[in-house]
């Protein structure tokens, strides 16, 4: 999109996205959009899913990987080994990051859900994961019922934190066959 349009074009085409209920996302794509930043960085990928007849943007999200520290987190032992997949002593884990997800509320009556997201995201990640291995993804997201409920419906379990943080709320999932 970047090569094609160019930056101006394509903040235009970002600037009509809108996400009420996460303005942290909402932020990420729309100008001055981060989303390019970090694409012109290589801090990520922001992936864009678009109406078929309208061409407009019906929800985004960005992966990225990084290296999750167990240390603030009361995992237990097998599940350690079931995600670092040699290890049960390990601090550290490789993981794919959704570093942002989200549905575009400008879109009259927009029919995609995180489902439909997910398998978009597992595409993608299914792919880099043939080439390069990996055995989890995480998100960090706020400590919402609701919010922690949906992701709970899709597979995805809570890493609990040793303390009581006002920090956000880090769910994973195994992506490994
Ligand atoms: C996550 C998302 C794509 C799921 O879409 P969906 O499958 O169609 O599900 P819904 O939008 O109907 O959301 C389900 C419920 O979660 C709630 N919810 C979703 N995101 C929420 C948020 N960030 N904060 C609080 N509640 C949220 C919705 O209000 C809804 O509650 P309700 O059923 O009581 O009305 C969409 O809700 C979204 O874009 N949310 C905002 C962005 C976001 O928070 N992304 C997560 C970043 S980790």
């Amino acid at each position: 999109l970047l090569k094609e349009f160019g930056k101006e074009e394509t903040s235009k085409l970002f600037s009509d996205f809108t996400c009420p209920k996460n303005p942290d996302v909402e932020e990420f794509i729309r100008s001055p959009s981060k989303a390019i930043r970090f694409e012109e960085s290589d801090q990520s990928r922001t992936y864009l899913i678009l109406d078929d007849e309208t061409g407009l943007i019906l929800a985004y999200f960005s992966i990225s990987f990084k290296e999750l520290f167990l240390g603030g987190f009361d995992v237990p032992k097998n599940q350690i080994k079931k995600l670092d997949g040699m290890r049960k002593d390990v601090e550290r884990i490789r993981v794919f990051l959704i570093g942002q997800l989200a549905k575009n509320y400008s879109v009259k009556n927009n029919q995609l859900t995180l489902k439909n997201i997910l398998e978009e995201v597992y595409a993608v990640i299914d792919q880099v994961r043939t080439l390069v291995g990996g055995r989890a993804i995480i998100l960090e997201c706020e400590d919402n019922a609701r919010l922690i409920g949906l992701y709970l419906e899709h597979g995805f379990k809570v890493l609990n934190t040793i303390e009581d943080t006002d920090q956000l709320i880090t769910m994973y999932i195994h992506i490994s066959k």
